[in-house]
């Protein structure tokens, strides 16, 4: 069902590269809810991914950049600028890579180089889209910009590696350039703690089926699915939550809030069956 909560409103939606992705779900979603989008990935990504199917569905025009280099940002602004007819409303920021993940670098044998391209993708990129866009006047009063994190920035959860460090720095850039950009042009800035998910990023997490099982049975609504997610993106780019800025928003069936639970223990008991 669709509520035209983004009727008329202009997104930018960063990092949809297959049907699995969160961002995929929300660029649909918004396109629903009757936004105009421009959708953007690195040139690599857009080759290997299915973008092109995702521009057809929603009327999208794909612009390719590496979210990581301000001169890419500037011409994926004005480039989307000039096909959607004017300043951008609302900004998805869904972008995450960690070379040690990818290459198993354990915590405490980490790689360093990996760790700098972890920040710079999956934190920086957040930073230099915002600065860029604010430099560049690019978004309208009251716009929202969201970014996606995960629970590992405050509770230690095995296997997240140095993504944790990157979701931190993500969570905390949100608050600082929240701050900057709402006093200054009343742009709203916030993070959404998603519940695991099973996307390309999602699956490359050391021991993804066990942490999915785990917090499905810890959260007391389940996990949020990446469609769940899309509905609470479209809510907060929409003119409903003008006054949510800075905020960390868990968005995860209630897990970050939990210790034990009924579920979970009857899972636990298990392994004391043959005491
Ligand atoms: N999947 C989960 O369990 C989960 C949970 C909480 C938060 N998140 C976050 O959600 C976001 C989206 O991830 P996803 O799970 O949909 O996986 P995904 O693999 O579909 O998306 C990650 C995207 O980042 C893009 N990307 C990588 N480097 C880039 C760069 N330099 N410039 C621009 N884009 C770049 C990739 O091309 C890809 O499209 C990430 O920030 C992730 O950390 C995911």
């Amino acid at each position: 069902m669709s509520y035209n909560l983004l009727k008329g409103k202009r997104g930018i939606i960063f990092g949809a590269l297959n049907e699995d992705s969160i961002a995929w779900k929300v660029a649909e979603k918004a396109y629903e809810e009757g936004a105009q989008l421009v959708l953007t990935n690195t040139s690599v990504a857009i080759r290997m991914g299915s973008l092109d199917k995702l521009a057809q569905k929603t009327g999208a025009k794909i612009v390719p950049a590496d979210a990581t280099k301000i001169e890419e940002l500037e011409r994926l602004y004005n480039e989307a600028m000039e096909y959607l007819g004017g300043k951008i409303d609302f900004i998805l920021h869904s972008i995450g890579m960690s070379p040690n993940v990818r290459k198993k670098k354990p915590y405490d044998n980490i790689n360093y180089e990996y760790f700098h391209q972890t920040l710079e993708i999956s934190a920086l990129s957040f930073h230099k889209l915002l600065q860029v866009a604010k430099q560049n006047d690019v978004i309208n009063e009251w716009g929202s910009v969201v970014a996606l994190t995960y629970i590992a920035a405050q509770r230690t959860l095995t296997g997240y590696n140095d993504m944790a460090e990157a979701k931190a720095l993500l969570e905390s850039i949100a608050r600082s350039f929240g701050y900057i950009y709402g006093r200054e042009k009343r742009v709203r800035i916030n993070t959404i703690s998603q519940s695991p998910t099973e996307t390309t990023a999602g699956k490359a997490i050391k021991g993804m089926d066990s942490l999915l099982d785990f917090s499905e049975r810890m959260s007391p609504l389940g996990n949020a699915s990446a469609e769940d997610c899309a509905n609470y993106c479209v809510t907060l780019f929409s003119d409903l939550t003008k006054k949510v800025t800075m905020q960390t928003l868990y968005h995860d069936g209630g897990f970050s809030n939990m210790g034990m639970s009924e579920r979970a223990m009857h899972q636990y008991d298990k392994s004391f069956d043959n005491y």
